[in-house]
């Protein structure tokens, strides 16, 4: 059975513009200890996918249909109480994008796990301390973190903190919102090496949200790619980056936008155009405004996510005809 199913899910975001449709429709599953890599532009919808996961829209955001199925049980009707209860934190959890920056300032680390620890799970405070310092310990960092203040920390033991407390419920499945987007590249590996570690030891199955390809391969062993608040290609590493390529032209293109060690950057293309504002959302295919294969189909038909070989998915009217 597949720890997570899901099926349709939609958010919209209701603005005083207009209905902003920040995930439009996205099904895909995730197995246990695997990782699911999620990319794509900014404002493709993935921070969004995170948040409806986690059954916590942004104001003024809603879940407008869909199913999320854990261990084959359908959540999303369960009441905000027992969603709070059983699911959000305890099973599913969130590393948000930025979090290492949201730290209380004037509580040392210890307090802050400590408190967001004893809300979300009353317990002994020794049984707590233990807990606190297995995961401290278990994100690589010494215990003498404990007594520091944020400030006193750099950014790759911040993001390290962060870790920790979305895993010390012990969650099975937990969603990582860029967690190395604000650091150097030199610690960016370490968090990466850090997490590759972790779903070894804790059997962990992880959500990784990137906008970049390169570090997605690292760590994922299936990537979704996701374009205007839906999933346009769903595939194994090996179909995504192996030599046959990708299949749908935007991750094709996002691919050769993404630096590589091994190609020179003046070799580096861009991709054109920015994704569409979703509030009103081009017809058709949402590529085809920015897409070179596009025909007249792609402009008044939604081509739909298709199985193209076992295990592997696309949206595209080029690939499926
Ligand atoms: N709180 C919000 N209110 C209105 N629109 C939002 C809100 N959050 C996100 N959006 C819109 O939803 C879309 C998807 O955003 P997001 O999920 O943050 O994308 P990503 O994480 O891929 O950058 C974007 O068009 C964004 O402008
Ligand atoms: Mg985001």
């Amino acid at each position: 059975m597949n720890k997570l199913e899901v099926r349709n899910l939609k958010l919209y975001y209701h603005t005083s513009k207009g209905v902003v449709r920040g995930l439009d429709g996205v099904s895909f599953h995730l197995d246990s200890g695997e990782t699911l890599g999620v990319v794509g532009e900014s404002g493709c919808g993935k921070t969004t996918l995170g948040t409806a996961l986690l059954n916590m829209p942004t104001p003024p955001g809603r879940i407008e249909d869909g199913q999320v199925l854990l261990d084959g049980k359908s959540i999303l009707q369960l009441s905000e109480g027992e969603f709070r209860r059983i699911i959000r934190w305890e099973r599913i959890s969130m590393v948000f994008q930025g979090a290492m920056n949201c730290l209380t300032p004037v509580y040392t680390v210890r307090k802050q796990m400590m408190e967001t620890l004893q809300y979300h799970r009353p317990m002994e405070i020794a049984e707590a301390e233990e807990r606190i310092r297995k995961y401290v310990n278990l994100v690589g960092l010494s215990e003498d973190v404990l007594r520091r203040y944020p400030h006193e920390l750099s950014g790759g033991m911040k993001q390290r903190i962060v870790i920790a407390m979305a895993l010390f419920l012990e969650p099975d499945v937990v969603i990582c919102d860029e967690p190395t987007t604000a650091l150097d590249v030199v610690v960016q590996a370490q968090i990466i090496n850090l997490l590759k570690d972790l779903k070894r030891q804790l059997h962990l199955s992880f959500i990784f949200i990137t906008h970049d390809l390169a570090t997605e391969a690292e760590v994922s062993d299936r990537i979704m790619v996701m374009y205007a608040g839906k999933a346009v290609e769903i595939g194994t590493n090996e179909q995504i980056y192996g030599t046959q390529g990708p299949a749908h032209p935007y991750t094709r293109m996002l691919l050769a936008a993404t630096p590589r060690l091994h190609r020179k950057v003046d070799q580096l293309a861009f991709i054109p155009g920015t994704p569409p504002d979703l509030l009103e959302p081009p017809a058709g295919c949402r590529f085809h405004p920015r897409c070179p294969l596009a025909s007249a189909r792609c402009r008044q038909e939604e081509p739909p996510l298709e199985t193209i070989e076992p295990g592997h998915q696309a949206a595209c009217w080029e690939v499926l005809s």
